[in-house]
């Protein structure tokens, strides 16, 4: 049983799992992201994109789109407060009613709802039985055991504290079954060099036991985790 944790749109999930099935025919791969659904709602005046827990992610209104949520930087308010107002006025006028009328259920059209996985790995997941897709937070504990965890592009500094890492390594080792094993990786584009690590689960933690490129980015945090 694997988990390859942080898939974003599953091809790479697709790609490594091809390879796996003719070495294991009875592998059960779990391919996994943390925002892998979301819902659009719309009406003439802005268009909403919310994540499952219908929290708001994307704001269009008229020709502006905002990401949220967004930090307020200074800088931007100098820079271009005029889109910082109209952010403002539609997060609190238009984007309110529409969010209210979805909540209490009078929007006219049903939320559209979006899986982020690619084309591949949906007819991948439909037609075979052994690779499920699914939504799940590494900052969250896993929902099964496995052998063998993957998480590739997903253990870099840019996305985690090192509060956050040793959370996210908690639920890794408990979610192993005792001697699997931690692959995990990061390069910049296809094709480029892997950086990282493949990880033994023990009683004190994770022992590497192969290193590709110049190791784990997150190595040394790796080497600290005591369970
Ligand atoms: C750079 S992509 C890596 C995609 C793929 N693993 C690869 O190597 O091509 C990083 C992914 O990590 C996901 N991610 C970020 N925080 C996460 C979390 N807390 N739990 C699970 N996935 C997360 C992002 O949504 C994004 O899809």
């Amino acid at each position: 049983m694997i988990q390859d944790v942080g898939v974003s749109d599953g091809r790479t999930a697709c790609d490594f799992f091809g390879r796996l099935r003719s070495l294991f025919p009875n592998v059960a791969y779990f391919a996994s992201d943390y925002g892998a659904l979301v819902k659009v709602i719309s009406n003439e005046q802005c268009c909403l994109v919310l994540n499952a827990t219908n929290k708001l992610l994307e704001l269009t209104f008229r020709s502006f789109v905002f990401h949220l949520p967004e930090r307020w930087e200074l800088l931007a308010c100098f820079l271009y407060p005029l889109n910082i107002l109209i952010r403002w006025y539609a997060l609190h006028f238009p984007a309110k009613r529409l969010l209210k009328n979805y909540h209490t259920g009078k929007l006219s059209t049903h939320p559209q709802e979006i899986l982020l996985f690619c084309p591949k790995a949906l007819r991948l997941a439909s037609e075979d039985k052994r690779f499920t897709l699914e939504e799940q937070s590494v900052l969250h504990p896993l929902k099964r055991s496995s052998h063998v965890i993957r998480a590739m592009n997903l253990l870099n500094p840019s996305y985690f504290t090192k509060e956050e890492f040793l959370r996210v390594l908690r639920h890794m080792h408990t979610a192993l079954f005792d001697d699997g094993f931690l692959i995990t990786g990061s390069n910049q584009d296809a094709g480029t060099p892997v950086h990282g690590g493949i990880y033994h689960k023990s009683s004190s933690g994770f022992e590497e036991i192969h290193r590709f490129g110049n190791g784990s980015p997150i190595a040394a945090t790796i080497a600290l985790f005591k369970p």
